[in-house]
């Protein structure tokens, strides 16, 4: 399988910004995680680092991050239904999907730790989706809340 090794390393500073608050500093929070788990991954990959420790580290961050998924894809959704977003169906099954390749590439490392399959997923696969996710789908989603009366400094309970 020919594997892209390009490493992308998202910028907090300059992924797209949505309307809302909270959906942006999710994001934020997102990108610690990714960034967090690519330096582990690189060190794997260079050969800096192989230990068991880094394969607990890796393990761990990656499931930190479908943690945080979880609840941010959730609390979308949720902004989505209470405001009636119309193309609800298709932002709703984007994080589906996302979610399910995430728990795929997890499996994949807990049976054969393919740190080739994590790399190419921190570095191209996940940035890639989550540029395109955010600027399309989350942007619009929350240009239509606000438009719809939800303050962009709320929260959701
Ligand atoms: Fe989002
Ligand atoms: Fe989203």
């Amino acid at each position: 399988m020919e594997i892209n090794k390009t490493k992308t390393i998202l910028d907090p500073e300059t992924i797209p910004r949505v309307d809302i608050d909270f959906m942006n500093n999710t994001h934020v929070e997102e990108l610690a995680i990714a960034n967090e788990l690519g330096k582990q991954v690189s060190a794997f990959q260079d050969g800096k680092d192989t230990s068991d420790e880094n394969i607990k580290k890796i393990s761990d961050l990656l499931k930190k991050w479908l943690d945080h998924t979880i609840p941010h894809f959730e609390r979308e959704n949720r902004l989505m239904q209470e405001t009636g977003f119309p193309a609800y169906q298709i932002h709703s099954e984007e994080h589906d999907i996302a979610l399910n390749r995430f728990r795929t590439i997890i499996s994949a490392w807990d049976e054969n730790r393919d740190i080739d399959l994590v790399a190419d997923f921190v570095f191209t696969l996940w940035p890639n989706w989550f540029n395109g996710h955010v600027n399309s789908m989350d942007m619009m989603t929350a240009k239509f809340a606000v438009m719809n009366g939800f303050d962009p400094q709320a929260s959701l309970n």
